[in-house]
């Protein structure tokens, strides 16, 4: 919301939305979000930009080799997650509030899931990332 706040062209915009898909008479409902895409990008943004989970934490079971590295068995592994969201190698504008990033086809699912890791990545990745961009949705949509 501080985000949305601080960007009142974000706002304008998420306005119009919700306006021209849902209608002013009556709040949001998670059954809108299909069609409110400007709105599931801001969410998207928000969590790139202020992950509630910034460090990744991984236990090496076994010794391995990752390119040329000699990882001992049990090496923790802490993976900055908040930095990889904001490589500019990876982002155009990394610390620019622009939900329209996730708008582009070229952000594709395959390119997204290196860059992108508000829920973290793999088997112990978050399981609950689809219901909170329902309910996280829902509650900026209301709001706004
Ligand atoms: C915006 C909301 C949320 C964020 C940003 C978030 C983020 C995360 C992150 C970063 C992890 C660690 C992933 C990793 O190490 O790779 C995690 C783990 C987890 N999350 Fe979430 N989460 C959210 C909501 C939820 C919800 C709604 C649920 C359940 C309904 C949930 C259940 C879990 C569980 C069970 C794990 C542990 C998975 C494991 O260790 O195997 N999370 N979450």
């Amino acid at each position: 919301m501080a985000e949305i706040i601080n960007n009142p062209n974000v706002l304008e915009r998420l306005r119009e939305e919700i306006d021209s898909a849902v209608g002013s008479s009556r709040l949001i409902q998670e059954t809108d979000l299909p069609n409110l895409p400007y709105l599931q990008a801001v969410v998207k943004e928000g969590l790139r930009l202020h992950p509630p989970g910034p460090l990744l934490v991984r236990t090496f079971q076994e010794r391995c080799e990752i390119k040329g590295y000699y990882i001992p068995e049990k090496t923790t592994l802490v993976i900055n997650a908040y930095a990889v969201m904001k490589d500019p190698d990876s982002w155009e504008d990394p610390d620019e509030f622009k939900p329209e990033r996730f708008l582009s086809p070229k952000e594709d699912e395959k390119e997204l899931a290196f860059k992108y890791l508000p829920f973290g990545s793999g088997r112990r990745g978050c399981p609950g990332g689809n219901l909170s961009q329902i309910f996280v949705g829902t509650a900026v949509g209301v709001m706004v």
